[in-house]
């Protein structure tokens, strides 16, 4: 039995609201069911909107009264119960495990598991919020930069003047990759090897040109790696890009600003200095920005359990993008490029539609795990596919994309599953108007969320967690002797 319910306790400081990782790490003993777990210098509040009990950053209060909500469990079994608080909407797993030992809570997909506690991005997917660092999504892309909006997720706060400074000339002056990685590794792929698995495999190979890099809780160290594959991810990902169509490698030239430098390295010719359209070069750095971070995602996920094991940075991250290159993940946006073209012509939408509905095939860019609501970030892309097309002419897809969007949106099918159009619907129509090949779509995706990757890898250091080890609920054979061949 499954019970929730609130209790009033009074609180003074030492004994005010602890985190669930906090919880964690001191152990479920320490923490008497019903009791406020805290530490000293937060306080905390309920969320109005949620009901939700929520920390608050703030000074240290000498006496807090909290409502704390709690669930209790029963163990139909034997009858014991424990009450667990919800903290931050969640219940520590450890202290299940105290009443249950040896039952384990089966969610293969996470789809009720928080694998973290994590103060980098906020998103509601009910209403449609992201923020990055509490900073509105639609802000930033709007006003800030990528490079600034890395320093943000990174560090927790934005860059003052002289920080910023710092912090692009830092990432300006490693943005060279090793000769050999460029003439003894990368030459060495297929020519039509696709450009996400050479980025995949050219951030693993970063690890053999930094042994440095398994340092990790060297704090000097750790950032010359942030640095390094912030700076590098544009230039493995233009050379990828320039391999896969047989053209040559073009340097990194370090007078551009970062989204210009990425841009020349993928489109240049025969220029002796590329300079690439200000509309466009804007709309890749928002881009870049819409796609730096969002939460636990499959990638970050996968980055978050391969680098618990304290594996150097470059492997992890290229563990997270082999993440991204799936169909369902970054591989989405690929997907949504092939089925609008598929698809031919506006007439041949509402016959598209019914096949989906009858179970042929899903509607690519649309659905989410979180959002439950029209992802913001789609939103955005799509203002910003209108200025790209006042420079590169409407993407003939358009017509459409807007018109399965409307009948989608529409249908009895997509309303009640509350499927939404997501960052894919509409990005791949800028990137294929900006010249783009569809294998280069998630590769595009891949370079900028490297800055979430590494927040997210700096938190979890910090945070000292374990290594990730779920478990099981086995199904299979129980022993049983072997077979010799003749008797099968
Ligand atoms: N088209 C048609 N039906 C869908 C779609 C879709 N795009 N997405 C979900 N559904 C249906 C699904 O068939 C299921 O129906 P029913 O309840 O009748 O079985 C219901 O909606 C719930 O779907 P789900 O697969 O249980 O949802 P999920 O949270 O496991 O999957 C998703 C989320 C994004 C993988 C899924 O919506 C999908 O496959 N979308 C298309 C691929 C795509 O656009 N991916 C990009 C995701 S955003 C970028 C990123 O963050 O990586």
């Amino acid at each position: 039995m499954l019970a929730v319910g609130r209790g009033q306790i009074t609180s003074d400081g030492p004994r005010c609201a602890r985190s669930l990782r906090e919880q964690q790490a001191v152990g479920p003993e320490s923490v008497p069911p019903g009791t406020a777990i805290g530490c000293g210098d937060e306080g905390k509040s309920v969320n109005s909107k949620t009901g939700r009990q929520r920390r608050q950053p703030g000074p240290s209060r000498t006496e807090v009264e909290v409502v704390v909500e709690s669930v209790t469990i029963t163990d139909n079994r034997n009858g014991q119960t424990i009450e667990i608080p919800i903290v931050d909407g969640g219940i520590a797993a450890d202290q299940w495990s105290k009443l249950l030992p040896g039952v384990w809570f089966y969610d293969p997909a996470f789809m009720a598991t928080a694998s973290a506690e994590s103060a980098i991005t906020y998103v509601d997917g009910d209403n449609g919020v992201l923020e990055y660092r509490g900073y509105p999504i639609e802000q930033l892309t709007k006003q800030s930069t990528y490079l600034e909006v890395a320093y943000l997720l990174l560090h927790g706060e934005l860059p003052t003047a002289e920080q910023a400074e710092k912090w692009v000339q830092e990432i300006t002056f490693h943005t060279f990759i090793h000769e050999n990685m460029r003439k003894r590794f990368l030459e060495g792929f297929n020519y039509d090897a696709h450009p996400m698995g050479i980025l995949v495999s050219a951030i693993a190979a970063l690890s053999t040109y930094y042994p440095d890099a398994k340092n990790i809780f060297d704090p000097k160290v750790r950032h010359k790696q942030i640095i390094r594959l912030i700076a590098k991810m544009p230039t493995l990902a233009a050379a990828a890009h320039r391999y896969s169509v047989g053209m040559p490698f073009v340097y990194p030239d370090n007078s551009h600003d970062f989204p210009s430098n990425f841009l020349s390295m993928v489109l240049k010719t025969p220029e002796s200095r590329f300079d690439a359209n200000p509309t466009l070069v804007r709309a890749m750095d928002a881009l870049f920005i819409l796609h730096a971070d969002h939460e636990q995602n499959c990638s970050t996920a996968a980055l978050r359990v391969v680098a618990s094991s304290q594996v150097d940075p470059y492997s992890a991250c290229a563990a997270a993008c082999a993440a991204l290159y799936g169909p369902l993940h970054g591989g989405a946006n690929e997907a949504v490029i092939r089925m609008l073209s598929e698809i031919g012509c506006l007439e041949n939408v509402p016959a598209f539609i019914r096949s989906v509905k009858e179970g042929h095939g899903r509607l690519q860019g649309f659905g989410h795990r979180v959002y439950k609501n029209y992802d913001p970030r789609a939103k955005i892309i799509r203002d910003i596919a209108y200025d790209v097309f006042d420079v590169t002419g409407k993407n003939p897809l358009l017509d459409i994309a807007l018109g399965l969007e409307e009948v989608a949106l529409a249908d009895e099918y997509f309303i009640s599953r509350k499927l939404y159009p997501n960052v894919d619907f509409y990005s791949g129509l800028i990137y294929q108007a900006m010249g783009f090949p569809v294998e280069m779509f998630p590769v595009l995706f891949a370079v900028p969320r490297v800055a979430g990757w590494v927040a997210h890898w700096v938190e979890m250091l910090e945070h000292n967690t374990k290594i990730a080890r779920p478990r099981q609920l086995y199904v299979g054979h129980r022993r049983r002797d072997y077979v010799p061949m003749s008797s099968r």
